[in-house]
């Protein structure tokens, strides 16, 4: 029953235009949009459900995530639904002490900075298999939820997670994760090794539950110099990605102000690039090999500004987004919690009046 199977059979997930945009297909539909955070704190509907339960527990209630997915296709008509969930999850689930802090982020209970810190990690086998059913689950009952509307699943990548449990929480600069990098990079390279299989079997399991496309969010990756990426970086985020190489479903790969990864993050095994606000598409395209669809990228500051304002940047990413085989739009970072979400309604409405 999985949408990859059924994709003989016209008229399934598999036949809707974004996701043959992110394949790098020819289609003439209207423009294909979901946003990145579009189910979250900007919903009333979504404040309302979550009333009583912390991030992390709603993350492992099925009926719960799946209502959450839902809430922003059925109120946007935005043409994908995101997994509800967060990139710390996996290390709960593997048995980590984190939580998330309302206005903060991820705090981790014990921050993982030496040899003996990573030997403290719990082992990932079948005692985490079973404890992504919750995972599998919710997954399948958002698929059913969302109907002919595609699932996109996602994982956090080794360097963003990582930075979490060695910083203890988030931080401006990495610094710390970046001098443990450079000062201890066997003690590094075990921990994000870790973190990359947690990440990669996360992913695997959403996909044989039946969500039709990923994404890996290396939200952090632009704190990164090259050399560091190439160096303690990228082999990592490869090792997630080869967890579902053999599924043919796409894989979208994004950073924050990363425009300087675009090649070494699309190398190590995505094949479509998610693009911030701070890089035309066109720019991005001339780094890629040819033919890489695009996700992206309108600026989330428009969100706050007048509608003509937005709608001259939707078509501005429109026109720069034509000349990649495939683009999907999508904001250039998350919907900001104060956004309006009439805003976000009025320009999908947009989006699918343009081509
Ligand atoms: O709609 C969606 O995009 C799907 C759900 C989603 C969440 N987190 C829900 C969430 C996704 C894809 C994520 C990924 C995530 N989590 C990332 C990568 C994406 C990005 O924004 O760059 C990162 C860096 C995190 C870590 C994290 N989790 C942060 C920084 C926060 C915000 C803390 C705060 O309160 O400001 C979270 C919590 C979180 N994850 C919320 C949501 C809806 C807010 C929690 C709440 O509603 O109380």
């Amino acid at each position: 029953d999985h949408p990859f199977l059924r994709s003989a059979a016209s008229g399934g997930v598999a036949d809707a235009p974004l996701l043959a945009r992110l394949r790098g297909e020819a289609t003439t539909a209207p423009a294909s949009v979901w946003f990145m955070r579009q189910a979250g704190r900007s919903l009333p509907e979504y404040r309302a459900v979550r009333e009583g339960t912390t991030m992390l527990e709603a993350c492992v209630k099925p009926d719960l995530v799946a209502e959450i997915t839902a809430q922003p296709v059925r109120r946007h008509t935005v043409d994908a639904g995101i997994f509800f969930s967060d990139i710390v999850v996996p290390a709960l689930l593997a048995g980590v002490g984190v939580e998330i802090r309302p206005g903060v982020g991820p705090v981790f209970e014990h921050p993982v900075r030496t040899a003996a810190d990573v030997d403290a990690l719990p082992p990932v086998g079948d005692a985490y298999e079973a404890a992504l059913d919750p995972i599998r689950e919710a997954v399948a009952l958002s698929v059913r939820e969302l109907g002919t509307t595609p699932l996109i699943g996602f994982a956090g990548a080794p360097f963003t997670v990582a930075s979490y449990m060695v910083e203890g929480g988030p931080s401006r600069d990495h610094l710390r994760t970046r001098a443990l990098m450079r000062s201890q990079p066997e003690v590094w390279d075990r921990l994000a090794a870790w973190v990359a299989e947690l990440s990669g079997r996360f992913l695997r399991a959403q996909i044989l539950a039946g969500a039709s496309a990923v994404q890996l969010f290396d939200s952090w990756a632009g704190s990164l110099g090259t050399d560091m990426y190439a160096a303690h970086v990228q082999k990592h985020s490869a090792a997630v990605f080869a967890h579902v190489a053999d599924l043919p479903v796409p894989r979208i790969h994004f950073g924050v102000g990363a425009a300087h990864l675009l090649a070494p993050m699309h190398a190590a095994g995505a094949t479509v690039m998610g693009v911030d606000h701070r890089i035309r598409l066109d720019e991005a395209l001339a780094q890629l090999p040819e033919g890489t669809p695009l996700q992206g990228n309108i600026d989330p500051a428009v969100l706050f500004t007048s509608e003509q304002a937005r709608f001259a940047e939707a078509r501005a990413v429109l026109a720069a987004g034509a000349a990649a085989s495939g683009h999907v739009v999508n904001l250039g970072h998350g919907v900001p919690p104060d956004a309006d979400p009439q805003v976000l309604t009025d320009l999908v409405a947009f989006l699918h009046e343009q081509r």
